[in-house]
């Protein structure tokens, strides 16, 4: 069982959790998710938890005293492995989701507006994550993203098979999947998918991979920055 603890001011963002996958994992134990809205915890008799930048220009940052409240009584002893959401970090890849299935208790903050002071950030937290090269308004989407794609390794949650030949686990992308019908507007199911033959069919995965890689890892497709 994989626990998660999200830290946000807007919790009803979290409402897509509770469908499909994640909403059977939950249900069956493999994973439980709480939502706590760390404004609860604030000492501003107006229930304040933001204020202006030191930075000119800048917008609301988010106070560290709501925030450490918070975390001193969802987890008094610091047994959780605490997580804050920031484009300012490491971006997330898949050895790093893989890792994180094995904690049994994840604390993850959303920031919002311009961020949060980063001195709760240097007390509190183990670890800061993007989920990539681009700025949201909130961590709420970011948070999603990490508890799928780390809770997809608790066992019991997806099929295992699933998870050994998929992009990112080796060092290439998917080959292109096909169903049923075996032609679609004049689409045809590569014909070696369709022969029965083990081996050619793996040599055909294995060269699909390459082509896919070349082009969006290796080639053009790439959107660097
Ligand atoms: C508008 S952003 C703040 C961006 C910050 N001023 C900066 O330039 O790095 C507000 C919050 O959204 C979340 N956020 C935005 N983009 C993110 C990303 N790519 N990865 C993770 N969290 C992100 C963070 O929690 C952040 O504190």
């Amino acid at each position: 069982m994989l626990h998660w603890t999200i830290m946000t001011l807007f919790p009803e963002m979290f409402a897509p959790l509770q469908s499909s996958i994640l909403a059977r994992a939950t249900k069956a134990e493999k994973i439980k998710i709480d939502l706590v809205n760390f404004r609860e915890y604030s000492t501003d008799k107006h229930r304040k938890v933001d204020d202006y930048s030191f930075s000119p220009g800048a917008g609301l940052v988010l106070t560290c005293q709501p925030i450490a409240d918070c975390l001193q009584a969802i987890d008094p002893d610091h047994r959780a492995h605490r997580i804050f959401m920031t484009p300012a970090a490491p971006v997330l890849n898949q050895t790093k989701v893989e890792t994180l299935a094995h904690y049994q208790h994840i604390i993850i903050l959303c920031g919002h507006y311009e961020g949060v002071d980063q001195r709760v950030i240097d007390a509190c937290f183990d670890e800061v994550i993007s989920i990539g090269k681009f700025v949201l308004t909130g961590g709420e989407i970011p948070a999603m993203v990490l508890i799928d794609a780390v809770s997809r390794y608790v066992e019991g949650v997806i099929n295992p098979a699933s998870l050994c030949d998929e992009s990112y686990v080796g060092d290439k992308l998917e080959y292109p999947q096909y169903t049923r019908p075996r032609e679609w507007q004049g689409r045809m199911v590569p014909e070696v998918l369709l022969s029965g033959n083990h081996a050619a069919i793996q040599k055909w995965k294995n060269a699909a991979s390459n082509v896919v890689t070349q082009k969006y890892i290796k080639g053009e497709g790439e959107n660097e920055r």
